[in-house]
């Protein structure tokens, strides 16, 4: 039996909303994930993903979590809803972890934090924010920087310039360049800083940089975003990687701040994270709070509770959170280990390159500067699966792939 005319139309017309809608490209960085699990090569390697990988290459979840996870679930909390910033305890915690315990501006009650889906969610509070309320409306980024951070802040409108971070011949900090560029900011603009593990390229400022890039920011009267995505991945030390922040803090810039414990507490998909703004005074924290309160509720209304809760457990228990310092160390560890022995494996496989930066460079990536060719080979001859711009997540290595890896980059370098 065949359909009456009306039902067929109306069936033709709801298939054609979508008609006009063009295929998107794959995320660069998810699509490795994809590439790779397609692939049957048992050697195979995934060093796309930002995520850290214990030595079997298995996630890895940190004893302080688990412990903390225990001890949530036996007191049989309830799923009630957490206000609009979050929970008061977790983001108390979370802004003593960025600014430090003694911090003047917590205790001037200076500083507004709220919670965040993670550190993507605090960029994106961050970058409405300025949209609505910055008065210059340009935020300057590294070249390079991570990959969304472009479309965060494209997409409430800002627009996005950038300037010389990372230096191809040295593999290293580009000083005189970004210093270069930044004293050529026009006034009133927002820079934005990885504050430690830059990614993707694993070069960061060291400390007597950090204080020349201050300077010429403060001469400049820029507004400063910092992103801290890795506290303690760099160095494996927290107080250490707070460094910037803390500095910028102490020299009397009104900074923001994005949090987020994906990496350094592996809370990867618990999404929890932590947007804070130092103003001048209280008053004005609770001016930017209500504003701030305002953005969030219509994009998600209030964030997830779980993670958070084991966030505040490991920050407020002091046996948990010694549990966690050393949990941090011996990821931050096995990725320096890593580093150094891919290193010496080139030089051992006769490699005539200079390898310095693998072990220059800190955090979760190294930028290999190999050319997206040498890339292609990587993946299509050896199973090696990579971003295009040549880096790698040092995580994804182990003492099991190590071997390989090494054999095959100077393969591919030769
Ligand atoms: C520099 C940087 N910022 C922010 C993030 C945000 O991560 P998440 O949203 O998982 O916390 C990442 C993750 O890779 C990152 O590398």
């Amino acid at each position: 039996m065949s359909l009456p005319n009306k039902i067929l139309s109306s069936t033709i017309r709801c298939q054609s909303w979508w008609s006009h809608i063009e295929m998107g490209p794959p995320d660069a960085i998810l699509g490795v994930t994809e590439a790779y699990r397609a692939d049957k090569n048992p050697k195979k390697i995934n060093l796309g993903v930002g995520a850290y990988r214990d030595d079997q290459g298995k996630p890895f979840v940190l004893p302080s979590v688990r412990e903390a996870e225990k001890r949530i679930m036996a007191e049989n909390l309830d799923k009630e809803y957490a206000g609009i910033t979050g929970l008061p305890e977790f983001t108390k915690l979370a802004a003593t972890l960025a600014f430090g315990e003694n911090s003047e501006v917590i205790k001037s009650q200076r500083v507004f934090t709220t919670q965040s889906i993670s550190g993507t969610g605090a960029l994106r509070i961050g970058s409405e924010f300025l949209a609505k309320y910055a008065k210059s409306k340009t935020i300057y980024q590294p070249t390079p920087t991570w990959g969304n951070h472009v479309p965060i802040f494209k997409c409430t409108g800002m627009e996005v310039k950038n300037y010389r971070y990372y230096d191809k011949s040295t593999c290293g900090f580009d000083e005189n360049g970004a210093l270069e560029d930044i004293s050529n900011i026009p006034e009133g603009s927002t820079i934005l800083f990885h504050a430690c593990a830059h990614n993707p390229t694993g070069v960061d400022p060291s400390q007597e940089q950090w204080k020349k890039i201050s300077e010429i920011v403060k001469s400049r009267n820029l507004f400063v975003f910092f992103d801290m995505a890795y506290q303690g991945f760099a160095s494996g030390n927290v107080e250490n990687d707070a460094f910037a922040v803390r500095y910028f803090v102490e020299q009397g810039h009104n900074i923001v701040v994005s949090q987020s414990f994906a990496k350094n507490m592996g809370l990867y998909g618990e999404r929890v994270g932590a947007f804070s703004v130092v103003t001048s005074d209280p008053e004005e924290a609770a001016r930017v709070a209500s504003q701030i309160k305002i953005i969030i509720r219509p994009i998600y209304s209030n964030p997830p509770v779980h993670g958070a809760r084991i966030a505040s457990r490991i920050l407020s228990d002091s046996q948990l959170y010694n549990q966690w310092l050393s949990d941090v160390k011996l990821m931050a560890d096995r990725i320096i280990a890593m580093r150094s022995e891919l290193k010496n494996l080139l030089i051992k496989e006769g490699s005539v390159k200079n390898w310095e930066h693998i072990t220059n460079q800190i955090g979760m990536f190294c930028y290999t500067g190999i050319t997206p060719q040498q890339v292609d080979k990587l993946i299509n001859e050896h199973s090696i699966y990579l971003t295009k711009d040549g880096r790698i997540s040092v995580a994804g290595i182990n003492l099991s792939n190590v071997g390989y890896l090494a054999h095959a980059l100077h393969q591919v370098t030769k």
